[in-house]
């Protein structure tokens, strides 16, 4: 097995909660979580349309035109001000509670987030949670105007780090995500919090966690 020499971690879903945006949803609707799991689950289904048609828009764009459609189909009527708020609310997500105690373990490895995310998205987001002097990379898909599970993004990991592909770990809680980084040739580790099927495409992860803590344990670190 390869030395270990750095981690790249996806942002949304594995670093923070997409679903912190349900107390916001509740202003809105009784359904919020109905709200958040469609929105969410549209704005993946965006990026991979768009990165199958070659129409690439970042991923506010597409975060905004994901909760259009949610509202839509959940026949919810926001004003500007309200899907507004609503859209903002991306950009203070919560992180997970047991990074601090994961940072830690990992001191001495240089640490990339490697996101779907805007560069603004990204930035507000790991400003708000505390996060940014723990990460030496915050890197966007925006660079290759794709998506997940394209290989040009999973590319931009060992590019900005320095450090060849089998040499890091990428660490993501979406199966789609830990598929796509396996395939294309980093050491991987699925967070399964939810303790979900792995997703049937043939790879599997390197290792697999139920909480960002228990990363080195299972790396052997
Ligand atoms: C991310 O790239 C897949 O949304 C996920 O942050």
């Amino acid at each position: 097995m390869r030395t270990v020499r750095a981690f790249a971690f996806d942002a949304y879903g594995t670093l923070f909660d997409v679903h912190s945006v349900v107390a916001e949803c509740r202003k809105v609707t009784p359904e919020a979580e109905a709200l958040s799991t469609l929105w969410r689950a549209k704005q993946l289904e965006y990026t991979w349309l768009r990165a199958l048609m070659g129409r690439y828009e970042d991923f506010w764009s597409v975060t905004d035109a994901a909760l259009r459609f949610a509202t839509r189909r959940l026949n919810l009527r926001l004003d500007p001000a309200q899907h507004a708020r609503l859209l903002e609310a991306y950009l203070r997500l919560e992180a997970y509670p047991e990074i601090p105690k994961m940072v830690e373990a990992l001191r001495g490895y240089p640490l990339a987030v490697l996101s779907n995310g805007s560069p603004r998205m990204l930035e507000a987001v790991v400003e708000h949670t505390g996060l940014k002097p723990h990460f030496a990379h915050v890197i966007s898909v925006d660079a290759v105007r794709s998506y997940k599970p394209s290989p040009g993004v999973y590319a931009l990991g060992p590019q900005r780090l320095g450090v060849p592909r089998e040499e890091i770990v990428f660490v993501s809680s979406n199966s789609f995500d830990v598929i796509g980084a396996k395939a294309f040739g980093y050491r991987v580790c699925w967070v399964n919090r939810a303790g979900a099927p792995l997703d049937e495409l043939g790879m599997a992860p390197d290792a697999t966690v139920s909480r960002l803590d228990e990363l080195p344990k299972a790396l052997g670190l």
